[in-house]
């Protein structure tokens, strides 16, 4: 297991998918972690981050972990931390690096191993180290960064100015490569099909004979959660699919045929119309989440009040990206969401947890789905909020609006489908706004509802853009949507990124 140190940088996730990619294990920890904690990883990266390591409350290390043995490689800030704490000199470069440059190799002995002498690299950085800490050498620099990469190979600690995780830099999976493998010794032993093997015994261990639940949403988390708990315990798994009837058009009847295939007992609810009169009067978007929220535990208890036996464990989809965010790294100035699905169960909860997931990536997530012969549209499909619809309807949520939306929506869906940019976009949906809009359909004057498409480009959804597809495909929903579409007269685009403006209007 290789641990990253997290110090800030928008590339710490990258740091960990990269040496997964390279078949290790990788987790992230944020950087206030003691060493104690520590001791058992077989190399550790510090990634960058935006501080300055000379500023008073600059994030640090233990400076001990220098001395532990433990092969470990700085990136960027890492970099200069490692340097700044070791006796070295960090100061303010002349002009802040962003961008390519070219890396002159001046020592290919183990770092640059079977790597060119000049080679492109991704550098984003103001400060530089200006003298190198006692006992470390040379490897590499660029215009701007004289020591660009420096080493004390016999410590086994190496650092680079440059970032390696990303794509620009071109050898950095071989950079990356002969650390984990040349300095620190690990072994090629990670790989999605021995991850479920792994999986599916940790699971046997700690349920024993006991009973399992799981709550599928129809969301990717849960779904392979539960196909996940399927194959490892299936006769003692009960999964419980609460249709609160706000999921897209077709979707309750797919999460149904998914779960029939699955090995374990299934319980479909159908609760739409409780969700839709406790929704009644509502038009409040904060609001319309905590009633679903509410009424969602509300049914989730009330039907496993009525199983037999009596379940022990409750599994759930946590992955790794929300234990990092809800983890933070240790600065308070982060932005931090806390997710609903990290240790946040409602108070009195009898259920201990399993969450096979909570080491795994999404992208990691959904190759393990297919893996276990979960559809492919399924897995690799548009992230769908929690509540759902509701918060895709402007004002009270009504039967009637949700039936326009669901229509409206599956056509969306059906014609980015139909251009296969389905992978192309985070979000392609459609939204309901309440205030009516006249209209002229045949000969008659028509009052009725406008749609808005929103369709918006983003890596991580932190930050998104509209996206700009051809106005000829903006006319085709258009005319698709009104002429199908009873109920509604008008349809809109979008065009707000985030920020100012969210992805979802309420
Ligand atoms: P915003 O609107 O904040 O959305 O830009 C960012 C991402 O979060 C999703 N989202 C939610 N997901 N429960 C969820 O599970 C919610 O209440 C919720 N609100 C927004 C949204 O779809 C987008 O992917």
């Amino acid at each position: 297991m290789v641990t990253i140190l997290d110090f800030g940088s928008q590339y710490t996730q990258l740091i960990a998918r990269r040496v997964r990619a390279l078949g290790v294990l990788a987790e992230l920890r944020p950087y206030t972690t003691p060493l104690n904690a520590l001791t058992t990883a077989s190399a550790i990266i510090f990634s960058g981050g935006p501080d300055s390591v000379y500023e008073k409350k600059a994030p640090m290390v233990d400076k001990k972990i220098f001395d532990s043995g433990i092969p470990i490689l700085g990136i960027c800030y890492g970099m200069q931390l490692m340097a700044h704490a070791l006796g070295g000199k960090v100061e303010q470069g002349g002009k802040r690096e962003y961008g390519p440059a070219t890396l002159t190799i001046t020592n290919h002995h183990d770092l640059f191993h079977g790597i060119k002498k000049t080679t492109l690299v991704w550098m984003s950085h103001g400060d530089l180290v200006t003298k190198l800490p006692k006992g470390f050498l040379h490897l590499a620099h660029t215009d701007n960064s004289p020591d660009a990469a420096i080493a004390h190979p016999k410590k086994k600690l190496y650092a680079v100015q440059f970032h390696p995780e990303v794509e620009h830099t071109e050898k950095g999976m071989a950079i990356l490569h002969n650390f984990l493998f040349r300095i620190a010794g690990c072994t090629k032993d990670w790989n999605i099909s021995n991850v479920i093997e792994e999986k599916v015994h940790a699971i046997r261990d700690a349920v024993g004979g006991a009973q399992v639940i799981s709550a599928v949403s129809g969301g990717v988390d849960s779904t392979v959660t539960t196909a996940l708990v399927a194959r490892a315990i299936g006769k003692q798994l009960t999964a419980i699919f609460v249709d609160h009837g706000l999921l897209r058009k077709n979707e309750p009847a797919e999460v149904e045929r998914i779960l029939h295939h699955l090995d374990c007992r299934i319980k479909i609810v159908k609760a739409e119309k409780q969700f839709l009169h406790a929704l009644r009067g509502i038009t409040f978007g904060e609001t319309k989440r905590k009633i679903i929220g509410r009424e969602f535990i509300r049914v989730f208890d009330d039907t496993v009040q009525h199983l037999k036996p009596k379940p022990q464990f409750l599994a759930q989809g946590t992955i790794h990206s929300d234990v990092v965010e809800s983890a933070g790294n240790g600065k308070t100035t982060r932005i931090i969401k806390s997710h609903h699905n990290v240790g946040g169960l409602p108070k009195g909860i009898r259920w201990q947890l399993i969450e096979p997931l909570r080491d795994l990536f999404k992208d990691e997530v959904r190759e393990l789905g297919e893996v276990l012969g979960l559809p492919k549209q399924l897995v690799w499909r548009q992230p769908f909020p929690g509540p759902g619809l509701a918060i895709r309807i402007a004002g009270e949520v009504t039967q009637e609006k949700l039936t326009i939306l669901k229509n409206a929506d599956a056509i969306v869906q059906e014609e980015v489908r139909k251009m296969k940019w389905e992978y192309e976009f985070y979000h392609y949906f459609a939204q309901l706004l309440s205030q009516k809009t006249v209209g002229v359909t045949g000969d008659e004057r028509n009052y009725a509802y406008p749609i808005v498409i929103r369709i918006v480009t983003s890596s991580d959804i932190m930050t998104a853009d509209w996206a700009r597809v051809p106005h000829d495909f903006l006319a085709k929903l258009s005319w698709h949507i009104t002429n199908e579409v009873t109920g509604v007269v008008r349809v809109l685009y979008d065009i707000t990124s985030k920020p100012p403006g969210t992805v979802e209007w309420e």
